[in-house]
């Protein structure tokens, strides 16, 4: 008995082993014909199961010596790119590579070259949505489809996404931007116009950019603390934006978004009569965030299902639910909405395409442009020249006039091509919310693409990432100049808004002004002095067809914050951990800079341990501590020899 089980066991264990070294095998001799640079792995870094227990394996593969992980390990660590990407890719001294693993093969590019070819060639290199499926479990949507299906999600939701709207959202961003100011001041800041330590950034711009997008994306009035809801709200409105869960409901709207985001890995993994039982917060809390998220959509839905039946015009602002609920139930026939898929006339979305699509928009409305937010006010107390160079264009532009009369056509464009729209730009640059983009070479045939000068043939159904984070500090694609700061010899690493001022002639030109002073921006004559990326360098976006349907929205909601923000205030980091409220008062310029260095030091390693769960952004409870006062009240950032 012991020896057939021995046996059984054996033939299992040699079957494995076979599978894993012939699909090894295979896959080497796949990457090999490409002529590219390659890494092997012993199992794939995408796998689910090495995602969830790496943090076992790391510590002890690196118990064996150097030689053997130092050329692959990195590739097995989440977010990498992020972290240490430059050194690997100069490491391999190629800009695109391969990876070879038993079960998969994947290619890895920063080839500003080879991104600019995937990103326009959408029928050759379309999208790999398996890698999407973490947001297509709500329905099918815009983001998480390909091919035909795509075109008829892209032509329903892009119907929402025009100029009327983005003005719509200017004026939406500049008021929820005054509500989350009233909130940190408080009143007892209000009097002496200086906030105290907030540690809650992130959670506080998440509020805020889900405000904005809740409001002109869904009609939905959503609140900050201390704020109530206009007396003559539609009552099937408000519930929404109740600080406390309405009847029928366990949490607030807000809330069941923030969970449902937070916990989007495990409602992904377990279904949902798991969750329900285990007796784990993370559980509990996924179980909570799903179940009341979908209640509201489904009530949201079933709500505009019935307008629009009744015959109502879609309301005001983008109405994304309005236009995906009209696009589908259509007031002019009798169909009901239980009968409506019998009669299909045109492409008409299902309730679950309906709710993927709302959600989609939710999700990548909101945490996007919501880490830009936080990054980019993080950055601007890290670099108080930046910030003081801020300040005067928008002083230029807006002097002391009331953010509620600012007029969208007038503004946008001269605020975004200041420097509020280079430190929007310079924050994309270095922490883009989406790392990598995937693609896949399509599985009908191999592809053969260009990389400096020579052909490479690519399989079919290759898996691609376009590493942006690592493609955007790449010094063969951006001038740079030798840090000042650090003494590395590019300034790539750096926060530094002034390079979008920098003038590039062409990418082989660019070279050779290094070192030379390029001079700034002064005054109103910007657009003929930005700075222009090389094609496929620059993807915060993407690019091609495929690129974000929300971009113009993003970098509106951007420019208002910021004007509105730095108008009439400044970011401080907090310097509570070295030196207290009374001793800073006390203090002389050169010791208040010493502090504050060490505030400095302290903030950009907390930034560096950013990584990626749906978007780059601090996860575990990791934040750096900042303070806001009254322009004229700063007790660091002012300082001329602060930078
Ligand atoms: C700073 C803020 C934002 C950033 C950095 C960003 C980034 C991106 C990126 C990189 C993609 C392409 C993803 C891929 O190909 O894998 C994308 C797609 C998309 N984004 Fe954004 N986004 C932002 C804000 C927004 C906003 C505000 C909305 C909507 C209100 C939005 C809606 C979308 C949609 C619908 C797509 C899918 C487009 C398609 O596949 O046809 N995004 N975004
Ligand atoms: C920001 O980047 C975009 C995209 O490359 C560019 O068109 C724009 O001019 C940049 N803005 C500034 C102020 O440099």
């Amino acid at each position: 008995m012991a020896y057939t089980l021995l046996a059984a066991l054996g033939v299992v264990v040699a079957v494995a082993l076979y599978r894993t070294i012939a699909g090894l095998r295979k896959n080497i001799a796949k990457a090999r014909k490409t002529g590219l640079v390659y890494i092997v792995t012993p199992v794939s870094p995408i796998s689910l199961a090495w995602q969830l227990t790496f943090w076992i394996w790391v510590p002890l593969i690196k118990l064996l010596p150097k030689s053997q992980w130092e050329r692959w390990l990195f590739v097995m660590l989440p977010e990498w790119g992020y972290s240490t990407g430059q050194k690997h890719f100069e490491m391999l001294g190629s800009e695109t590579f391969l990876v070879a693993s038993p079960t998969t093969l994947q290619l890895y590019t920063q080839s500003a070259e080879v991104i600019h070819t995937m990103t326009q060639r959408r029928e050759i290199f379309p999208k790999d949505v398996a890698k999407y499926t973490v947001l297509d479990m709500f329905g099918s949507n815009v983001l998480t489809t390909e091919g035909a299906l795509w075109r008829m999600h892209r032509k329903i939701t892009s119907a929402s996404f025009n100029e009327k709207n983005a003005a719509h959202t200017f004026a939406e961003a500049i008021s929820q931007t005054r509500g989350m100011l009233d909130m940190w001041f408080g009143p007892e800041g209000e009097k002496t116009g200086r906030t105290g330590p907030i540690r809650t950034l992130e959670h506080d711009t998440m509020t805020w950019a889900l405000n904005i997008i809740g409001y002109v994306g869904f009609g939905l009035r959503l609140l900050w603390p201390g704020q109530s809801l206009p007396k003559d709200i539609d009552p099937r409105l408000a519930k929404y934006g109740s600080l406390k869960p309405p009847a029928g409901h366990t949490l607030t709207f807000a809330d069941s978004v923030a969970l449902t985001l937070e916990r989007i890995v495990s409602i992904m993994i377990l279904p949902e009569s798991i969750l329900r039982i285990l007796p784990f917060k993370f559980a509990r809390e996924a179980y909570k965030g799903k179940i009341n998220y979908l209640q509201y959509m489904d009530e949201f839905l079933r709500d505009k299902a019935d307008e629009t039946l009744a015959g109502a015009p879609p309301s005001e602002g983008m109405d994304i639910m309005g236009h995906l609920v009209q696009s589908s139930y259509t007031p002019t026939t009798t169909t009901l909405p239980s009968q409506k898929k019998s009669t299909p006339t045109h492409p008409k979305l299902t309730d679950s395409e309906i709710i993927g699509n709302a959600f989609i928009m939710i999700v990548a409305g909101h945490e996007t442009t919501a880490n830009t937010l936080h990054f980019t006010l993080l950055e601007l107390a890290n670099n108080p020249a930046a910030q003081r160079r801020l300040q005067r264009d928008i002083d230029a532009l807006l002097g002391t006039s009331d953010p509620s009369t600012w007029d969208y056509e007038r503004l946008v464009s001269p605020l975004l091509a200041s420097h509020v729209g280079a430190c929007v730009n310079e924050t994309l640059r270095l922490m883009p919310p989406v790392t990598g983009i995937p693609k896949v070479v399509t599985p009908e045939q191999d592809q053969v693409i260009t990389i400096d000068g020579k052909t490479h043939v690519l399989p079919a159904g290759l898996a691609c990432t376009l590493v942006a984070v690592c493609a955007q500090r790449n010094p063969r694609w951006w001038p740079t100049r030798p840090s000042e700061r650090t003494g590395k010899a590019d300034d790539l690493d750096e926060f530094l808004p002034e390079r979008w001022y920098r003038v590039r002639k062409d990418a082989e030109e660019e070279k050779e002004e290094v070192g030379e002073d390029y001079g700034g921006f002064q005054g109103s004559d910007v657009s003929a002095a930005l700075y222009r990326p090389v094609r496929g360098s620059y993807i915060p976006f993407s690019d091609g067809p495929r690129s974000c349907l929300g971009r113009r929205i993003a970098m509106v909601e951007m420019g208002a914050v910021l004007a509105v923000i730095f108008q009439g205030y400044s970011i401080e980091l907090d310097v509570g951990e070295w030196a207290g409220e009374k001793e800073v008062e006390g203090m002389g310029a050169e010791e208040r800079r010493e502090v504050y260095r060490k505030a400095q030091e302290k903030s950009r390693a907390v930034i560096r341990e950013a990584d990626s769960i749906l978007t780059l952004k601090l996860h575990g409870g990791r934040h750096v501590p900042v303070r806001f006062v009254k322009r004229g009240g700063e007790r660091f950032v002012s300082d001329p020899m602060l930078s």
